[in-house]
């Protein structure tokens, strides 16, 4: 992991290869090692760039709220700092795609692509908002492991528990290194994200959505609503995934993006 000093603070950044760059986002609350199955395949002919957002992995973290926009700012500045001049292929999971909405509105022309998995364009509701102060408040009082054993259950679909239990021990002990501040900044970050829907018509950056089959976080029905809003977007809907599907069903997930990636050459 290199270590690169952003915006007043430093990012760890896991940075492989040559090629198209692909810049991989990862979702709440966790860290770029989410990415291993498609980092390891699309470093071969791409150079894959996949940070630990501020407040989580081993980077930095900062106390209070951090927005959707900051950790788009982070990234803008990060790609700045590893000379990334070309567009990038921005590939986010859940938060990681909240982020993207912010990316996509300030730095559009940085943006070759957007790849977006089990995410969500609404903001939340009065309850949501509720529950995202409950749980930052929560995780500071009780500690990571306490949110990890609040968040699990609903990330993996029930498939994944029968298949593959190391995916699912393997992003507890994540969720548990992961610091309280962190992870309570984020979540009053996402509780203030903005509803992005009315912009969906004008985004016309090529992109691709991903979900999986039995995501009840950001379900197929509403990630089929976001493509059908988006002028030059597909749909792509994981077999035997839940809010997960790059972790859980890799085969699946790279054999689609990889096409998407190769009609993007220029
Ligand atoms: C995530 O995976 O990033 C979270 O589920 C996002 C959220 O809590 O809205």
């Amino acid at each position: 992991m290199k270590k690169v000093a952003v915006n007043g603070i430093t990012l760890a950044v896991h940075d492989e290869g040559n090629g198209p760059p692909i810049l991989f986002v990862h979702g709440f609350p966790l860290s770029h090692s989410m990415w291993r199955a498609q980092l390891e395949v699309f470093a071969v002919d791409h150079r894959v760039i996949a940070p630990d957002l501020r407040g989580f992995g081993e980077s930095d973290v900062t106390e209070g709220t951090v927005t959707m926009e900051q950790h788009a700012d982070d990234l803008a500045g990060l790609l700045d700092e590893l000379n990334v001049d070309e567009p990038v292929v921005f590939c986010g999971l859940s938060m990681g795609g909240y982020i993207a909405w912010q990316f996509q509105q300030k730095y559009a022309e940085r943006l070759r692509a957007l790849i977006l998995c089990d995410t969500r364009a609404i903001a939340d509701t009065p309850e949501g908002v509720e529950n995202r102060q409950r749980l930052a408040k929560m995780v500071i009082e009780n500690g990571s492991a306490a949110v990890a054993s609040v968040m699990l259950p609903n990330l993996f679909s029930p498939a994944t528990a029968d298949r593959d239990q190391s995916a699912i021990d393997e992003l507890r002990q994540t969720i548990e290194a992961t610091s309280p501040q962190g992870i309570a900044a984020a979540s009053l970050g996402m509780a203030e994200r903005p509803d992005v829907t009315s912009l969906l018509p004008n985004i016309e950056t090529p992109s691709l959505l991903i979900v999986g089959e039995d995501d009840g976080i950001s379900t197929p029905e509403e990630m089929r609503t976001i493509a059908a809003a988006m002028p030059n977007a597909a749909i792509f809907e994981v077999p035997h995934a839940g809010h997960m599907s790059p972790l859980e069903n890799p085969v699946a997930v790279n054999l689609v993006i990889q096409p998407f990636l190769d009609d993007l050459s220029p």
